[in-house]
């Protein structure tokens, strides 16, 4: 639904109602900023939050993540979590995996949006188990609600997972659940096309109330009832999105305010989306991949010379704590900095503890390896390497362990401040 016009004032309540369907800049009325592209065809796995960091902007609210993909909750008057892609599609399909949520009045809702507000959307009632709506817009034109159709769903929509899709092309925009087609547009069913959507759609996926009492009644009528928060919280679970961009490019041009998809142009290059969509794919090792990805030299210079177990110990932090801090935004940088980061800090972690005879330094080893012995990743060694026993089992690192070292050596787990020297490279 275009529900600018319907809130009128109540729209401000609601900011990502408001933001699913509006527009910073028009292209019809002014000059706009290129649409950056996604240029490529991805699936959207929502069952971790990078998926959202990478390619989605949570325009408001937020969001919970598990197995079964991101939760968009209503809990309280005025919740309307909402995520909006950070590139545009310029005809393309889109698959949404989804349950809606439950509750009256309560709205769950799959909306494509261009800059001068043509619109594609799927819409969920909470209080209609069986029910899904599809509607449309052409350059904002809102004189007449008669684009809403309502379409059986095979089983509850609330309860069970389907996909839900729409396929837009120059010529005429399907709508399908569960692959079977349920509605065609043609391009000249839509005003002769002027009111066809047609112009760099950005995806955006939300809940909100439009049951809430402080809307027009109109808009109550149509999401199903008043919402009784009291009965709540509400959530829509999004399990997935396959998103494929028909054209490729950088960006999206609007060459002149016609609004006409011949006005389009795309811009060469690759994506700022795809870029980022490769970076995030990149494999991030485990503690015990990158204990095992260590040369066997390095590894019998952890586990030999005295005080072993205190080495497995000191060792499983380590590894801890790098994984830790992997985590956080280091994971996106190219994977060969990332490699060679690594190696000097396991170096300089190394070098720190054999400065301070901690246990678990093989002298004998350093002087027949080298540097190598000290965490050269991966490279090969010479004939004079030590025999290499059958592969060293990284300890499982549980955090009785990871208590038990910070007993030990008496510092706090990957603390800045603590006493313990190489945190201070974590
Ligand atoms: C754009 O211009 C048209 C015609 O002048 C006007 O009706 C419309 O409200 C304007 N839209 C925006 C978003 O400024
Ligand atoms: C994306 O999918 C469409 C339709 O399945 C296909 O025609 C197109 O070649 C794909 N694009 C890329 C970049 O793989
Ligand atoms: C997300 O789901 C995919 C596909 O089922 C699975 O391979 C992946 O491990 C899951 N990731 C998380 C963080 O659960
Ligand atoms: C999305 O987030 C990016 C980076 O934070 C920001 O530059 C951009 O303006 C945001 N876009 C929208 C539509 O909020
Ligand atoms: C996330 O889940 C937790 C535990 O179920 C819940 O307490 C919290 O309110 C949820 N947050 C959101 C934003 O849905
Ligand atoms: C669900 O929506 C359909 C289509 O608008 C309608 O015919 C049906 O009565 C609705 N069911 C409920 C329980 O509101
Ligand atoms: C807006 O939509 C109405 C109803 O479909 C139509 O009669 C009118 O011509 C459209 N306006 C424009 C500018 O396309
Ligand atoms: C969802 O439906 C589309 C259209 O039929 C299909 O291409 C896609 O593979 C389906 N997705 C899943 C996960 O089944
Ligand atoms: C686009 O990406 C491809 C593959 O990653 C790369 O070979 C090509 O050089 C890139 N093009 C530009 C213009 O960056």
């Amino acid at each position: 639904m275009r529900f600018v016009t319907f809130l009128l004032g109540a729209a401000a309540l609601f900011t990502s109602v408001a933001g699913q369907t509006s527009t910073l800049c028009n292209p019809l009325n002014a000059t706009c900023p290129n649409d950056p592209a996604f240029g490529m065809n991805h699936t959207f796995l929502f069952n971790t939050s990078s998926t959202v960091t990478t390619s989605f902007n949570i325009t408001a609210g937020t969001l919970n993540y598990t197995a079964d993909g991101a939760e968009f909750t209503v809990a309280k008057r005025l919740d309307s979590p909402t995520i909006q892609s950070n590139f545009n599609i310029m005809f393309g399909s889109v698959s949404v995996i989804m349950k809606a949520a439950a509750g009256t009045g309560i709205v769950s809702s799959i909306v494509l949006e261009s800059d001068d507000l043509d619109e594609i959307d799927w819409e969920f009632m909470g209080g209609n188990a069986t029910f899904a709506e599809t509607n449309y817009f052409g350059k904002g034109n809102t004189t007449a609600y008669d684009r809403a159709i309502y379409y059986p769903v095979s089983s509850d929509v609330r309860a069970n997972f389907h996909n839900y899709t729409v396929d837009w092309t120059a010529d005429k925009l399907d709508w399908l659940i569960d692959s079977n087609v349920v509605r065609t547009l043609h391009y000249a069913d839509a005003n002769q096309g002027r009111t066809y959507p047609q112009t760099p759609m950005t995806v955006r996926i939300g809940i909100w109330a439009g049951g809430d009492s402080s809307l027009n009644k109109y808009t109550i009528e149509w999401a199903g009832g008043e919402t009784d928060y009291s009965k709540g919280p509400y959530t829509m679970s999004v399990q997935s999105a396959e998103i494929k961009d028909y054209s490729s490019g950088s960006a999206y041009e609007w060459t002149d305010r016609s609004g006409s998809w011949q006005s389009i142009k795309a811009l060469p290059g690759n994506s700022t989306a795809m870029n980022a969509i490769l970076k995030a794919q990149i494999p991030t090792l485990s503690a015990a991949q990158k204990f095992q990805a260590l040369p066997q030299a390095t590894k019998l210079a952890v586990y030999g010379g005295s005080g072993a177990a205190g080495a497995i110990l000191l060792a499983a932090l380590l590894f801890y704590c790098i994984r830790q801090r992997r985590t956080g935004a280091l994971e996106r940088e190219a994977y060969n900095a990332k490699v060679e980061k690594e190696r000097e800090d396991v170096y300089k972690d190394q070098m720190e503890l054999k400065e301070k005879g901690y246990g678990g330094w093989n002298n004998a080893e350093v002087a027949n390896q080298g540097e190598d012995a000290l965490g050269g990743w991966g490279k090969t060694h010479g004939s004079n390497s030590p025999t290499v026993p059958s592969t060293p089992k990284f300890p499982n690192v549980s955090t009785n362990e990871i208590d038990r070292a910070d007993e030990l050596w008496g510092f706090s787990k990957c603390s800045t401040k603590s006493r313990f020297p190489f945190t201070k490279y974590l």
